[in-house]
Parts: structure tokens; C-alpha cells; sequence
């Protein structure tokens, strides 16, 4: 307790202690919950139920009255959005909201570092912090079951486990700011055609061992103090006010004590959003990225419908006290952190994290003849090709869509780095979508060419023809359809005639690289004939300096893959076992089985045995080369409530550093319920001299050897015989460790 001194008439004397006059919510040596209840006891009627709504696109009111600031939310997950008008899409025409836009979460899975999304979270939540925002809507942790899901690239990959090990760090790097993460899209929005209408029937054991983890660790791990709910249905409820998912589930069982906010337009109800756990309605009226009606706020679902069933008797104020306490909560731990840090933007020190999850998160595929990296002692001539090498790609794909202080195209990066060693030149190829504009935020870039297809692809190939290196870049972009919000994507295949493209430069150059550039799998019909390709993601700002550095070995590649990339689409489950996107029934609502269960991504491709995929999840290379020493562990047993350790040399057997993915899976040998072949359980990124050797040792436990038994709505480690499996990539186990479960 300290002591105000007043001076009065030259003389010092002691007032009353500062606290006794301070209110409890206003005073940051009482506990949170205690400023919680006093504010709550201090507020009326009128301004609690304020507190539930948005007031403008992105904001919802704090209480004016008692100077509790207003709540601003941002886009999110790659960077920090800019300013939109208080009520309407259209730009605000701010000019100092232009930010650093970091690699897609597609690339930060793929660095499978947890250092490197706590380096991600830390800096996004500066720039949040330093725009004084209070919660950034990101990161995405639905799962990968479709590569058709046009909303991919803000995610992180098919695996739970990975993506559990890498969300954690990304929200605590964000919340250290005094900044919210807000984890989405919870739950099941896997795709986004109908994704408004989609009803979503999975078995308890997908939903829990799939679906769910990384939601959960973000909650028990991460803390996160915000989550939104999802578009879609869940046993005919909407996931914004969803009994099972949020009450049950996310309140129940997780014990979560956050706001759940929800995904704009996502609410349709105001009794569900009563009483389903909703604590915030944003974006009504909307469908979430155009259109809006005006000056809607008060007749949102959880606003005036809201005041008006408590005042005539018809609801209580149970529901809206829990709501205001977690609100309150909220800004105790953002707006009203006295010390939290002020964050910062635009600095070199971001633009250096973002540069290097990107040099960390491209996956080198293949590297035949060791084409990469590119040698400029004889300064070779390059011939660099392909739309995705000059377009902007962080402008578009929806809400993700930023203004970028800067962006480096590929072709720039390439330049740059080869400056006076060697000579690169440049040809189209194809044309794709030249138009660049998002939301008011235009490119400003001309890419359009009237040229034919044929004319384009002539000149590609003669220009490939006469140099020692052609580096293709194609692949995705962000417009409707590809990568983007709000629609899937129609097929598998490269559009824009690129594979034809491909296949003819493959003719014209033996040293052929081809990068492509996406957030999902694509197919790829002339892998035999290209010798390297590299998966470059889409990378933000530092896009072109990250790849150059890759390409030209000053980095070597360690990325390794979060999804599978399958050779056709029928390998995949949803696709071969159905339901996507499913059909319509009499309301229009699509209901859609999982029918593949737990086995998605590599569970799925393990199981059907003969089906190889292109590239196998966990896979990447490297410019070394790694030896994976014989597995050992420390008992040939393990008890319920044990520990197993099992340890692994590697050893760095190339010539260069380099840093290895080493992964662990298990496999349960048998068991009462099918499990798949192997499931991911621990990793570790290593770094190696040439000649090095070091041993990984992974610790593990009880909760690695479960399943979740749905009849009994319980996770259950069967006694039994195990095996670790010791691997490069779901497609590459290097050694076997068997064991019991006592
Ligand atoms: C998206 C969310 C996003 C929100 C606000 C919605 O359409 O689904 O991910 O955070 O808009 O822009």
C-alpha cells in the first residue's frame, strides 16, 4: 500500500491510502476477479447488454460511463488488417496502417518449430499492440481434410498433434502483448463452400482425436483468452451458438473462462445465443466480407431482442452476467493491463522474423541431380517464369487480406540476391488473374497481357531454352476459387494452363526448378520430368528474399510438410469415402458425414497401403544429408502413470550445416477400436555441423497411446504391445522401437 503526499501550505502530511479511494476494478493490485465483480455490480441493465454486441465492423463497446475502454478487433492470422469505415467494408484511408505481413500459417506449420511461432506470435501481437488493437482474429487451427478447402492456407496442416505443438506458442507470443489471440474457426469449418449451410455429423472419436486438440491446447496450453466460433452447422446448430460445442465442450469440459466471439454474420438466433455460450456477436447483418446493412447494431441478435426478452420476464440475467464477466475479464487482462507492453511496427526486427519462418518453412520436395541450390561461380544465365514470380499475393483470399508496407515478388528476391553473379531474365509464361484488388486495397500492379496462351508459352520456352537455370513460379494465387475465403477450389490441378507450361519448359531445360506457390496440394503430372521443386507457400513481405535465400543455399531448406500432398484427389478420404461438399436437404442445409472418421491425411493414406502419395506429410529435404542412428528406449516397459524415453542419434552426414525435422509416431499394435497405422506424438528440429552427431530424446506418455472411446466419452490407453516408430516423414520410418503398456 503506498500513500499519497499532499502539500499543503509548505508542509507535507499524508492523505488517505490511495487504495481506499481507487475503486476495486480500477486497482491492478486486486485480483482480476475481483475487479471483474466490482465493475459488474457497478453496471446497469443497458450498458451490459451493450457490452454482448458489436457497435461498428470491428469494434463492440466498453462502458463509457465507468471508463472501461471499447473492445477493437483485427484480422488476422498474417498480419494486421487495415482500417476499414466504422460501419461500411470500404477502406478508412488511414495512411499509417500499413503493416509487415508475415508467412501464411501453412508455412509457419511447415517450419514445425515452436520457436518459430512463438517469434510469429511475439511480433504479430507488437504490431497488434502497437495499433491499439485488443484482439487479433487468428490463429486457425481447423484441420486439413480437403485440399479443396479454399481457406487452407490460414491453417496448420492435418495433424493435430503438429498443429497443438505449434498454436500454443503462437498465442502466448500474442497474448504477451496484452494483446487476445482469437483461436478459430471453432469448430469443424473444414472447407468453405455453403459454409453457412453445411452440417457437419462426425463421430465423437474424429471430433475428439481430429478435430478438436489443437482448440484444446490452445485453451489449456496456450490460454488463449478468446476463441470465435465457426459458420458452419453441428448437429443442427450453428457453431456461434452451439450447445455441444461451446457449453459442453469448450466451457464444460475445458474449463475455458474466455469471451467465445462470434465469426461475422455467424449468428442467427438470439435465444441459441442466450443460452449456447456466445459472448460476443460480431458482423450481423454481413456475410462476413462485403456486404452489410447499415446502422444494424441495435437490432443485432444479442442487442434490443436481448434487452427486451429480460425485461419482459422471458430470460433471466444469468447468461448475460457470465457473458460480462468473461467481456470484463477481457479487458482486465488487455485494455486495462497497465502493463503491458506498446508494442511496435514495421521494425527490422520484424521484418527479419518474417523473412526467416519463411527461409524456415519452405519445403524442399525434390532435388534430383542436385539442381538446388543454384551455383554462381561460372555466372550462370537464369530465366525466371511464371505469373506467382511478379504477382502481389497479399492482397486477396478474404478477410486475410492486408495493405503491406512492403511485399518482395520472387523475381525481385531473385534479382536481388543474384546481383553481379548472375544474369536473370524473365518471361510470363501464362496469365492468370492480373487483377489485384481486396476490400478497397489495390496492388496497383498492371499484369495484364493480351498475348495468347501459345504466344506466352513460346516465348517461355525459348527463353528457357538458352540458360543454365529456369526457375518456374506458378501455383495458387488468392483470387475466388484458388486459395480464398468464401469458395473452394474446383479441382486438384494447377489452373491457368500451368502444367503444359511446365512440361514444355522440362523439355527446354534440364535445370528446371519449379516453386509453387499455395497453401494446399496440387497436382503435380510432371513430377518425373521437372528434377526440383521446391513448395514455397505464400510467404508475406519478405516472400522474395526468403526464396532467393532457399535457391541459392544461404539457407538451407528445413521445412517439412504439414499436410499430404496426394497424387489424385480420389486418394483422399473425404473425397473416396465422402460426404464434400454433400447435398442439400429440403431447407437447403448441407448435411455432411465425415465418413472417413480418424483417418485423415496420412492416417488415411497409411491405411490404404498401396496408394503412395506425391509427398508424404512430415516430408521435406535438405542440401545435407542426415543418418538416422538405431533407436533405443530406456525400458522395454511402460507403466499407466510412467514415462518412456526413447533416444535417437542423427547425424549430419553431408557436407554443410543443416537442421532435421526428426519425428516420432506410434502405433498401437492391437487394440478394442481400430486406430490408424501410426499417429504423430512428439518432434524436434535439430541443428547439425557437418559431421555432427547429436541424440534426440522424446518422453513420452500415457496420453500419447490413447484413443478416445466414444461409447465411453473417455480417453483410453490400452495395455499392450506399442511401437515407436523413429521417422524422416509419415512416408519414411527409420527405426522401430517395440514396448508394452503395462
Ligand atoms: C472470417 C473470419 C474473420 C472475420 C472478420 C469472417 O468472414 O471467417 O475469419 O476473422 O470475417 O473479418
Amino acid at each position: 500500500m503506498f500513500k499519497v503526499k499532499i502539500l499543503i501550505a509548505g508542509l507535507m502530511v499524508s492523505a488517505l491510502p490511495l487504495q481506499a479511494q481507487t475503486p476495486v476494478y480500477l486497482d491492478d493490485n486486486q485480483p482480476i476477479e475481483s475487479r471483474v465483480e466490482d465493475a459488474l455490480s457497478r453496471m446497469t441493465l443497458q450498458e451490459k447488454v451493450a457490452m454482448t454486441h458489436a457497435q461498428s465492423k470491428f469494434c463492440s463497446p466498453g462502458v463509457a460511463r465507468l471508463g472501461i475502454p471499447e473492445f477493437w478487433m483485427t484480422d488476422g492470422p498474417h498480419g494486421i488488417r487495415p482500417e476499414v469505415l466504422w460501419d461500411e467494408w470500404d477502406q478508412a484511408g488511414w495512411t499509417n496502417d500499413s503493416c509487415v505481413a508475415y508467412p501464411a500459417l501453412t508455412c509457419l506449420a511447415a517450419t514445425w518449430s515452436p520457436e518459430m511461432s512463438h517469434l510469429y506470435g511475439k511480433s504479430i501481437g507488437e504490431e497488434a499492440r502497437y495499433r491499439n488493437k485488443t484482439v487479433i482474429l487468428g490463429p486457425g487451427v481447423n484441420i486439413y481434410r480437403t485440399p479443396l478447402n479454399g481457406r487452407n492456407f490460414e491453417y496448420m496442416g492435418e495433424d493435430p498433434y503438429l498443429a497443438s505443438r505449434m498454436v500454443v506458442p503462437y498465442v502466448q507470443g500474442v497474448q504477451e502483448n496484452g494483446v487476445a489471440a482469437c483461436v478459430k474457426h471453432y469448430a469443424l469449418n473444414n472447407h468453405e463452400a455453403n459454409r453457412h449451410t453445411t452440417n457437419v455429423i462426425v463421430d465423437d472419436r474424429a471430433l475428439y482425436e481430429i478435430y478438436l486438440p489443437a482448440f484444446k491446447a490452445a485453451v489449456q496450453e496456450g490460454n488463449t483468452w478468446t476463441i470465435m466460433g465457426s459458420y458452419n452447422l453441428y448437429k443442427d446448430q450453428h457453431g456461434c451458438h452451439n450447445e455441444y460445442l461451446l457449453n459442453d465442450i469448450l466451457k464444460g469440459e475445458w474449463g475455458f473462462d474466455g469471451v467465445v466471439v462470434s465469426d461475422w454474420g455467424g449468428t442467427h438466433d438470439t435465444d441459441q445465443a442466450i443460452t449456447n455460450g456466445l459472448d460476443m456477436e460480431f458482423g450481423s447483418w454481413t456475410n462476413g466480407l462485403s456486404n452489410g446493412t447499415s446502422n444494424a447494431y441495435d437490432n443485432y441478435y444479442l442487442a434490443q431482442p436481448y434487452l427486451q426478452r429480460i425485461q419482459s420476464g422471458q430470460v433471466g440475467t444469468t447468461e448475460l452476467d457470465d457473458k460480462v464477466r468473461r467481456i470484463l475479464r477481457l479487458a482486465f487482462r488487455t485494455n486495462m493491463d497497465r502493463n503491458r507492453p506498446y508494442g511496435s511496427m514495421l521494425s527490422p526486427e520484424h521484418y527479419a522474423a518474417a523473412r526467416q519462418i519463411g527461409e524456415e518453412g519452405i519445403v524442399l520436395l525434390q532435388n534430383n541431380n542436385q539442381v538446388l541450390p543454384i551455383q554462381t561461380g561460372n555466372k550462370p544465365r537464369i530465366a525466371v517464369i511464371g505469373e506467382n514470380a511478379i504477382k502481389m499475393m497479399t492482397v486477396g483470399g478474404g478477410s486475410s487480406s492486408l495493405k503491406v508496407e512492403r511485399e518482395v515478388s520472387p523475381l525481385d528476391g531473385i534479382r536481388q540476391r543474384a546481383a553481379g553473379q548472375a544474369e536473370v531474365l524473365y518471361a510470363r509464361g501464362y496469365v492468370g488473374d492480373a487483377s489485384g484488388e481486396y476490400n478497397g486495397v489495390v496492388t496497383g500492379q498492371d499484369l495484364s497481357d493480351a498475348r495468347s496462351a501459345d504466344e506466352l508459352l513460346a516465348e517461355a520456352v525459348q527463353l528457357a531454352g538458352g540458360v543454365d537455370y529456369v526457375i518456374f513460379v506458378g501455383g495458387l494465387n488468392k483470387s475466388s476459387h484458388q486459395d480464398c475465403e468464401d469458395s473452394d477450389r474446383a479441382g486438384l490441378e494447377l489452373p491457368y494452363n500451368q502444367d503444359a507450361v511446365i512440361s514444355a519448359l522440362a523439355k527446354a531445360n534440364k535445370n528446371l526448378v519449379v516453386v509453387n506457390v499455395s497453401g494446399n496440394a496440387v497436382a503435380m503430372p510432371w513430377v518425373k520430368e521437372v528434377p526440383a521443386i521446391v513448395q514455397a507457400w505464400f510467404l508475406g513481405s519478405e516472400a522474395g528474399n526468403s526464396l532467393a535465400s532457399v535457391l541459392f543455399g544461404d539457407v538451407n531448406p528445413s521445412g517439412k510438410l504439414p499436410f499430404t500432398f496426394p497424387a489424385r484427389l480420389e486418394d483422399v478420404a473425404a473425397h473416396q469415402l465422402g460426404e464434400y461438399p454433400g447435398t442439400p436437404d429440403e431447407n437447403g442445409i448441407y448435411q455432411q458425414r465425415y465418413n472417413e472418421g480418424i483417418f485423415v491425411g496420412y492416417r488415411w493414406t497409411d491405411k490404404q497401403k498401396k496408394v503412395k502419395p506425391l509427398f508424404p506429410f512430415g516430408h521435406g529435404l535438405s542440401y545435407t544429408t542426415f543418418a538416422y542412428g538405431k533407436p533405443k528406449a530406456d525400458s522395454k516397459t511402460m507403466t499407466a502413470d510412467g514415462k518412456l524415453a526413447i533416444t535417437v542419434p542423427i547425424k549430419n552426414t553431408g557436407s554443410r550445416e543443416g537442421q532435421e525435422v526428426v519425428q516420432l509416431y506410434i502405433s498401437d499394435k492391437k487394440s478394442s477400436l481400430p486406430r490408424p497405422v501410426k499417429e504423430l506424438k512428439a518432434f524436434e528440429k535439430i541443428s547439425l555441423q557437418p559431421g555432427e552427431e547429436k541424440d534426440v530424446t522424446f518422453i513420452i506418455d500415457k496420453e500419447a497411446l490413447c484413443y478416445f472411446d466414444d461409447a465411453r466419452h473417455e480417453w483410453v490407453a490400452e495395455p499392450g504391445q506399442f511401437e515407436a516408430l523413429v521417422a524422416a516423414s509419415a512416408g519414411d520410418v527409420r527405426g522401430v522401437v517395440p514396448f508394452v503398456l503395462d
